[in-house]
């Protein structure tokens, strides 16, 4: 039996294929390649020595699902597939929806006609909304989003929760992802964003390689102790070790929520400094005007995940900032 991870081409999907891998799954990968690059499989299998199979395509096409699920015997599905950029969603939300929505209705369809009944979903803890109180926990109902790569998120785990009322045969876990960064410790994968990084570590690790001149810090007038937002960043190696560890938990029907996150908040300054302790490389950066729709700080409650998956994040914070520098050094133009 195999494992499908739909959109393991990408970030987070890569550095779990290895761990599949690894721990002896059979892994088949669906991606488009909208925002990765095939190369990534021939650094996994130098990680690995082995090589997933895949598949290019799109989850929104449901032959190229039937196919896929004649084609090969997937037990559970891994869903990472999707567009993921705040910005971009307010300017093309249709796009959005499309893709992460009707995108994971259309996947569930051709699982149910396979069926195959057992998904993890990447969500985020964007869920949680503008007004929650800190620390998020996952007895907390899903809250305002305050945009539409937010609200994709909070719909599909709408529509997987309505799927598991309607058919105990199904099980789905809601991985409430905060904020992955780093890489894995060959230097062989990482993350590779297209164009201009939204997110502020491949930002500081572009300033710290020469490809842009200085890091903007949005906000400096938040009400924390340094004045920039504080997030709960882990480590991508972890996030990818609590995706195997919630394939156990789809043995129970319904859904599963699980915060994945260390607990911890940093701010952003702590980020660029301690970015600077580990590698000895200078990050000059400004502060500028807050950033719409950043909210001053969130980190994660993640003892459920801790007690019932038993999955504890194992990277320190050296390690982040370490991983990340390795590969960003190693391959200034990512994959290219
Ligand atoms: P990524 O863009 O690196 O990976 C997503 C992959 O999905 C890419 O390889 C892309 O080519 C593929 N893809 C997109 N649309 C597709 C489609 N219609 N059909 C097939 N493949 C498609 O992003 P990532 O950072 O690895 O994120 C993975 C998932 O985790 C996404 O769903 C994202 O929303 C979610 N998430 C990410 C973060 C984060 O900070 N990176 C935080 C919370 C949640
Ligand atoms: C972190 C902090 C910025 C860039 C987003 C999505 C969330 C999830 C993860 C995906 C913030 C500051 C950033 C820069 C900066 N996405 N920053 N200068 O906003 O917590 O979360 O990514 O699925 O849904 O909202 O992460 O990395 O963008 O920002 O000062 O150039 O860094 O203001 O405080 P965020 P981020």
């Amino acid at each position: 039996m195999a494992i499908l991870v739909t959109g393991g081409a990408g970030y987070i999907g890569s550095h779990t294929v290895v761990m599949l891998l690894e721990a002896g799954y059979d892994v088949v990968v669906l991606d488009n390649l909208c925002n990765s690059h095939s190369e990534v499989f021939n650094r996994v299998e130098t990680i690995t020595s082995k090589r997933p199979a895949f598949v290019e395509g799109d989850i929104r096409d449901a032959a190229c699902l039937k196919r896929l699920f004649d084609n090969y015997p997937i037990e559970s599905v891994i869903h990472f597939a999707g567009l993921k950029a705040v910005g971009e969603s307010s300017q093309s939300p249709l796009e959005y929806y499309q893709n992460n929505v009707h995108g994971s209705v259309v996947l569930c369809q051709a699982m149910a006609v396979a069926g195959v009944k057992k998904l993890v979903f990447s969500s985020s803890a964007t869920v949680y909304g503008e007004d929650a109180p800190v620390p998020y926990v996952e007895t907390m109902p899903r809250g305002k989003t305050s945009n539409p790569y937010g609200t994709s998120k909070a719909m599909v785990e709408q529509i997987l929760t309505d799927l598991c009322a309607s058919d105990a045969g199904w099980s789905v876990a809601l991985l409430r992802y905060f904020n992955p960064i780093g890489a894995h410790s060959s230097g062989l994968i990482g993350e590779d964003p297209q164009g201009i990084p939204n997110n502020l570590m491949p930002f500081i690790s572009q300033v710290a390689v020469g490809k842009r001149e200085r890091l903007s810090i949005f906000g400096n007038d938040y009400d924390t102790d340094d004045g920039t937002c504080v997030r709960d960043y882990l480590h991508v190696m972890d996030l990818a070790d609590g995706h195997l560890k919630s394939l156990e938990c789809l043995q129970q029907p319904g859904t599963h929520i699980y915060n994945l996150g260390t607990g911890q908040g940093l701010s952003v300054l702590a980020m660029v400094n301690s970015f600077v302790n580990v590698t000895g490389v200078t990050v000059p950066y400004e502060f500028a005007p807050r950033r719409d729709g950043d909210l001053p700080a969130f980190w994660a409650n993640a003892c459920k995940a801790n007690n019932e998956l038993g999955w504890q994040t194992q990277f320190s914070l050296e390690d982040m900032m370490r991983d990340t520098w390795n590969w960003q050094s190693n391959n200034p133009e990512g994959y290219k």
